[in-house]
């Protein structure tokens, strides 16, 4: 049986981000059933319409479309950046979500961590990144929930992750 092919979508360009960890710590786990891969969304130029109606359209968006299709799932690893998601990765689900009717997340399912050195947990954009997977068709894993809090805690100065509780 081959494996499903799940992609990571880490929602900070920061380059010590915790967020990153957590995805690199992900991308490690080994299991005969799927295969966990990060996707790049660092260089997608913002989300602009035109690019689709008139062209022409960025080779980032052809490149980062092309590796969601084949993907049989989703997990995004997100902070909180003012009780939203970050900006990049908004964008990222943007992109993805058109020109319309050709996006590439409608019908797959998709987790959500979130993760902040506070101790509410990426909680409010854990929940505002769930609202945009409804809309777009994603099947938003509903347990276990994942708020991770004082993340910072649990990782070491090698960047690397110690634990999670
Ligand atoms: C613009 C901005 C807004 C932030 N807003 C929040 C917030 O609403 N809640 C929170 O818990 N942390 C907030 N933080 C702190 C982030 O959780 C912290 O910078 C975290 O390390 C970012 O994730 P990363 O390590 O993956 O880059 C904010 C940080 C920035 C830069």
């Amino acid at each position: 049986m081959s494996k499903k092919q799940i992609g990571l979508f880490v929602g900070s360009l920061r380059k010590a981000s915790y967020s990153k960890v957590l995805g690199r710590f992900i991308e490690g786990l080994s299991s005969d059933e799927f295969s966990y891969s990060m996707v790049d969304i660092a260089e997608l130029p913002l989300y602009n319409q035109d690019f689709d109606d008139h062209g022409p359209v960025p080779e980032a968006y052809v490149k980062f479309r092309e590796a969601v299709k084949p993907l049989n799932g989703f997990i995004f690893i997100t902070p909180e950046y003012n009780r939203s998601i970050p900006a990049v990765l908004k964008n990222a689900l943007d992109v993805g979500s058109r020109p319309y009717g050709h996006s590439v997340w409608s019908g797959k399912p998709g987790g959500v961590i979130s993760c902040s050195p506070g101790i509410y947990g990426g909680f409010g954009a854990n929940h505002h990144l769930r609202q945009s997977l409804v809309f777009l068709d994603v099947y938003p894993m509903q347990q276990p929930e994942s708020y991770l809090a004082n993340v910072n805690t649990s990782i070491n100065e090698q960047g690397r992750l110690l634990q999670i509780d």
